[in-house]
């Protein structure tokens, strides 16, 4: 079951993040992104004894010379590695980007797994005319209006990434 994620949670998903990744860095950017009102959608996939995945997503901003959009940026996603290649992560990243979408997001960004997120719509050719502090094949994004993120703009992150 994928479902928003509660302050109940958030112990276990500490140990989500940490096992996902094998190390704190992650885990500490969602304790980080929290505590700085930046979660902007975060959501569960939870069984009826545990939390097997999570995935966040922050408020990004793409500036233009006369206006300013909002859109949204994927990081982190994880799953207990027991629980991968069993679809989790794929249906909490399709959740997520459509709560994106009913926020009113104009898009998503994601530096990621380059073969991976193409299957959910991701691609670098949309992020390319974008500013942003990272670029290439891992530098992906989805736009839910046609020409939202491809017309380009500087994009800004929420201030938990240091970039
Ligand atoms: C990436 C992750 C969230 C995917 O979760 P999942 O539940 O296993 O995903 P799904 O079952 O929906 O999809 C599995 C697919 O993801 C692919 N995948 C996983 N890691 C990948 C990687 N590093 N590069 C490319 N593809 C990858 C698998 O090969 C598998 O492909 P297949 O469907 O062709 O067999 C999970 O592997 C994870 O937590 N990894 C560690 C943390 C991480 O790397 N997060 C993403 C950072 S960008």
């Amino acid at each position: 079951m994928i479902r928003d994620a509660t302050a109940f949670d958030y112990a276990a998903i500490r140990q989500v993040v940490r096992h996902a990744f094998d190390q704190n860095d992650e885990a500490n950017l969602v304790e980080q992104l929290r505590t700085d009102g930046d979660a902007l959608v975060e959501l569960v996939a939870a069984s009826d004894i545990a939390i097997e995945g999570h995935i966040l997503y922050s408020p990004l901003a793409i500036v233009r010379e006369h206006e300013t959009l909002r859109a949204a940026a994927l990081a982190p996603v994880s799953v207990l590695p027991a629980f991968q290649k069993r679809g989790i992560g794929g249906e909490l990243i399709r959740a997520g980007n459509a709560r994106c979408r009913e926020l009113g997001c104009v898009g998503v960004v994601v530096l990621g797994h380059a073969a991976y997120y193409p299957r959910f719509g991701f691609s670098p050719q949309i992020a390319e005319s974008l500013q942003a502090p990272f670029s290439g094949p891992h530098f992906m994004a989805l736009e839910f209006e046609a020409g939202a993120l491809t017309a380009g703009g500087k994009v800004r992150y929420a201030k938990a990434f240091g970039v």
